[in-house]
């Protein structure tokens, strides 16, 4: 295995810290030879189950027991949006309750390998809450920066729990974009500071895992994957992992890969239907604050996962995920993120040409509960009477 440009082809050793290319400045990934993991033996479960697919030694690794994530098949909405199977592949049943652990196991084993003494991310909230559990695991400093004002609080009281040294930037001083550019200058003249955002590759090795157990489940892989963008580290992975997968002789097919972001916060999606020639929306804002980002960086390969796999971008408005929430909630037993009911919301609008369908729902919805209750009803008062209880809820 070898760290390859995206756009030029340029190679890196595995051992260099690098996050783009010397020569063009675009993104890297890390390229690996899938033919000749054709019939290798898989064992154990969860993310190390992939380990020969993987880019660090399993002997250094630092897992929480990650991935093996539940894999939902819900016939209700499944029914309701005309679609023959579809599946929820729920990533908040995660250690830190959200898909970030994936890469994250990953990416801090690397950490280890290259003695880091710290790891460092800008976050919407959830990468910094997998940065401080395993960094925690391992021993190492984990710094975070955030958005001021936008992050739900479960994920800080996660990153503050776990002990990361954690920043934000005030509200109207900047957001998650800033952040980021500000954890690149940090890394790069830091030398011993480790970056983990999606921008590193082999965080996003970890992340591939998704495919993997989704064609194991389903004996090959689905014909449509439809999940949030934000970073767009996600669906770079996972598409990654589908094509791994099927150059192995593990599967057969593809699927097309479904893209799905906030009307407030959609990047990706107008270079995809509209031509724009810069990924960038300068004041995201959405509901679903994990992905309120205006410049992502791995846009590159989102676009190209889009393209290559015949799929498309779309979005949704912030009252669509909401009520799309509720109804995976209240229909199919799932409490998920804001974030997460974007693809929800995007077949419940759309509706899909394809048979099997596969939903990612990337993070717990009790990260933040205040999204559900600002829109809720307020719970009625009653006296510790049954007439009073059968009287204020019409029993
Ligand atoms: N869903 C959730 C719940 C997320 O937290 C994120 C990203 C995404 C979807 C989008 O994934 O960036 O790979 O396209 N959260 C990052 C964070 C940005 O800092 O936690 P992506």
């Amino acid at each position: 295995m070898i760290q390859r440009c995206i756009q030029c082809d340029t190679t890196y050793p595995l051992d260099q810290v690098i996050f783009t290319c010397e020569r063009c400045q675009c993104v890297l990934e890390i390229a690996v030879d899938a033919a000749s993991l054709s019939g290798v033996k898989l064992s154990g479960r969860g993310v190390w189950r992939y380990a020969p697919f993987l880019p660090v030694d399993v002997k250094h690794r630092v897992s929480l027991d990650e991935g093996g994530t539940g894999f939902h098949d819900c016939p209700t909405l499944g029914k309701a949006f005309g679609i023959d199977r579809l599946f929820v592949k729920n990533e908040g049943e995660n250690p830190t309750c959200s898909f970030k652990d994936r890469g994250m196991t990953v990416g801090v084993t690397k950490a280890i390998e290259m003695n880091a003494v710290a790891v460092a991310c800008a976050s919407t909230g959830n990468t910094a809450a997998s940065l401080a559990a395993y960094a925690g695991r391992a021993g190492l400093k984990a710094i975070v920066l955030v958005p001021g004002g936008k992050v739900a609080m479960g994920k800080i009281a996660q990153s503050v729990v776990h002990g990361a040294q954690i920043a934000q930037i005030a509200q109207v001083e900047g957001n998650f974009d800033d952040a980021m550019r500000v954890v690149q200058e940090l890394s790069a003249d830091t030398g011993s500071v480790y970056l983990l955002n999606s921008i590193n590759p082999f965080r996003l090795e970890g992340q591939k895992t998704l495919a993997f157990e989704v064609c194991e489940a389903l004996g090959d892989a689905p014909d449509a994957l439809v999940l949030p963008m934000g970073n767009a580290g996600n669906i770079s992975a996972i598409w990654k992992g589908f094509r791994e997968f099927k150059e192995a002789g593990f599967t057969t097919k593809l699927p097309r890969m479904i893209g799905v972001q906030a009307e407030g916060a959609a990047p990706i999606a107008n270079v995809v239907n509209e031509g724009a020639s810069d990924c960038y929306v300068a004041n995201p804002e959405t509901v679903a604050t994990a992905i309120r980002i205006g410049a992502p960086v791995n846009w590159q390969k989102a676009v190209a996962a889009i393209r290559d796999s015949g799929g498309l971008a779309a979005t949704v408005s912030d009252d669509e995920i909401l009520a799309a929430q509720r109804e995976l909630a209240q229909r199919e037993g799932l409490f998920v993120e804001p974030a997460s009911a974007a693809p929800i919301a995007y077949l419940k609008k759309h509706g899909i040409d394809a048979g099997t369908v596969v939903c990612v729902t990337t993070g717990h919805g009790l990260k933040d509960p205040d999204a559900v209750l600002r829109v809720a009803p307020p719970i009625v008062q009653v006296k510790p009477t049954v007439s009073s209880l059968r009287e204020a809820l019409k029993l």
